[in-house]
């Protein structure tokens, strides 16, 4: 059969990318503009200034991607586009574009879930086997996810507080760390020979959900009693412990779903999968169980738009297909 091309588009959060992905496996032109050295100067993303750089990017953007596929439109089968989770004026920017790009050209529209297209960024690097369980760690969200079959996705965990990355970036804040922090305490924890101890949120015994702001503050009340005795902590101290709080909980309560569902397959998404610390604990776990575990490359964790193409191509296999009425979802459902 033919081979299916797919144009994807991201603008979710802070970066704006498009990339063109073959088959839903293949990445033919995968382009990232990021905002980080604006956010590193207000210290996070700001909506309205996210949105300013989307609106400069995105025609730039799209036209790297063809370029680079050395395509033309009529290449393509289909414009995917992450319709949501998101900030609203920033998924509109996205989603505004493909629709313009795929009624000058004749295409059909599909809306993905960001979080679906986390997943399947690991599809361009091996293909999915079910049931698969996925983890997904960023700067918006921690989630277990188990899918039975393609486009089919249970949540069975999630934070009830702040985001594994979110947590990440105000502990390095609190630490005096710049924007964005996931980097630089994993950085600072793989260096250190001592690790402060923090508590563990293991919530109920059953539960796959998480809790990240206890040990936020746990943090942030260890910086202050120390400080009021007129000491001052050791950064490399506190980030080791901080990560291993984190790495222990995520690792644990997504081994004990692993087993639970039976899965022939278990991925890590998202942000915080690039985290050494916890790359090192899930590879080590999932070697003692026999399942195979795959987290794709770093430049495939952190947000793209080859995964939305990718996510896309397997709702547009499936027969799916988006309104040209889309509109941006802030709180949409996996
Ligand atoms: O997936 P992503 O690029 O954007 C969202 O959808 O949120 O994730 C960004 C988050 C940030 O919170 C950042 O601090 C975190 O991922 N992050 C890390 C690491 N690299 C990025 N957290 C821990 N360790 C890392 N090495
Ligand atoms: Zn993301």
């Amino acid at each position: 059969s033919k081979d299916v091309y797919v144009l994807g588009i991201e603008t979710s959060c802070d970066e704006t990318a498009a990339s063109i992905v073959k088959n839903g496996r293949e990445i033919v032109s995968n382009v990232v503009a990021s905002q980080i050295q604006s956010q590193q100067r207000f210290g996070g993303v700001v909506p309205e200034i996210a949105s300013r750089h989307h609106v400069e990017q995105i025609t730039l953007v799209i036209e790297e991607a063809l370029k680079v596929a050395k395509m033309m439109p009529a290449d393509l089968d289909a414009v995917a586009v992450t319709e949501g989770p998101g900030l609203v004026g920033a998924l509109l920017i996205g989603i505004n574009a493909a629709k313009a790009f795929a009624f000058a050209n004749g295409l059909p529209i599909i809306g993905v879930h960001h979080i679906a297209g986390h997943i399947y960024a690991n599809q361009l690097m091996q293909p999915m086997e079910f049931p698969l369980l996925a983890l997904i760690v960023s700067g918006g969200h921690t989630e277990l996810v188990v899918m039975e079959k393609h486009g089919s996705f249970k949540l069975i965990g999630e934070t009830r507080d702040d985001a594994a990355g979110e947590a990440y970036d105000k502990v390095a804040r609190v630490l005096g760390l710049p924007y964005p922090g996931g980097p630089q305490i994993d950085k600072l924890a793989l260096e250190s020979e001592e690790a402060i101890e923090f508590p563990r949120a293991w919530l109920e015994a059953d539960s796959y959900d998480f809790s990240f702001s206890g040990l936020k503050s746990a943090v942030i009340n260890y910086k202050h009693n120390i400080e009021q005795k007129g000491g001052s902590v050791i950064p490399s101290h506190v980030a080791a412990g901080f990560q291993q709080s984190v790495v222990d909980v995520l690792t644990a309560k997504t081994v004990r779903a692993a087993k639970e569902y039976g899965v022939k397959q278990v991925i890590a998404a998202g942000g915080v999968a690039a985290n050494k610390g916890l790359r090192t604990s899930l590879e080590a776990i999932f070697k003692d169980a026999g399942i195979p575990f795959y987290v794709p490359p770093i430049s495939l964790c952190t947000d793209n738009a080859a995964m939305i193409a990718a996510a896309g191509t397997a709702m547009f296999i499936e027969g799916k297909r988006g309104a040209m009425d889309m509109n941006g979802k802030p709180g949409m459902q996996l």
